[in-house]
């Protein structure tokens, strides 16, 4: 099973639309397997953007996660890093197809409301720089059957 993580960054919280990006990914059939709410510290930003230091747009990324709180979760499911990164839609908003969450709620890519992790390998190696081993929660999906 394939894990993914995403984080809503801090315009999602502002705007109040917390609930209606996570119901999106619910409503998928993918499978939530760790969810919190935190602030994120600058070493910690620097540690998940490290693949981007020097470049142009580095600071700004750091600085949009740093600004206030972010929710951070890890998703499951078959194919789960695709099918979140189909739902995210793509990086620049300008490009993101409408009925994505980005094609639907940002209009800058310094803005772009929602970080998915790339890969499943980012995925392990993000969802283990947010989360404790303790809060994953491993559940038994009763509807699997029925995705
Ligand atoms: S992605 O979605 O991660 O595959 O995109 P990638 O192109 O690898 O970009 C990595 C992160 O850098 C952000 N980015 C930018 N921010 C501001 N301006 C520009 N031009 C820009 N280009 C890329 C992009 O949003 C990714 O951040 P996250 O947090 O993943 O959204």
């Amino acid at each position: 099973m394939e894990r993914c993580f995403a984080m809503l960054k801090p315009g999602v919280l502002n705007r109040r639309i917390v609930g209606e990006v996570i119901t999106r990914l619910e409503r998928k059939g993918l499978q939530l397997v760790g969810l919190k709410l935190m602030n994120v510290s600058d070493s910690l930003a620097a540690k998940h953007y490290a693949e981007h230091v020097g470049k142009p747009f580095y600071q700004g990324l750091v600085d949009y996660i740093t600004s206030g709180p972010v929710v951070v979760m890890a998703w499951q499911g078959d194919e789960c890093v695709t099918l979140v990164r189909k739902l995210v839609g793509a990086t620049k908003p300008a490009e993101a197809a409408p009925g994505t969450i980005r094609g639907d709620f940002c209009a800058h890519t310094q803005h772009n409301v929602i970080h998915a992790s790339d890969c499943a390998e980012s995925g392990e190696r993000e969802i283990a720089l947010y989360f404790t081993e303790d809060e994953l929660i491993s559940w038994t999906d009763e509807s699997a059957c029925w995705l």
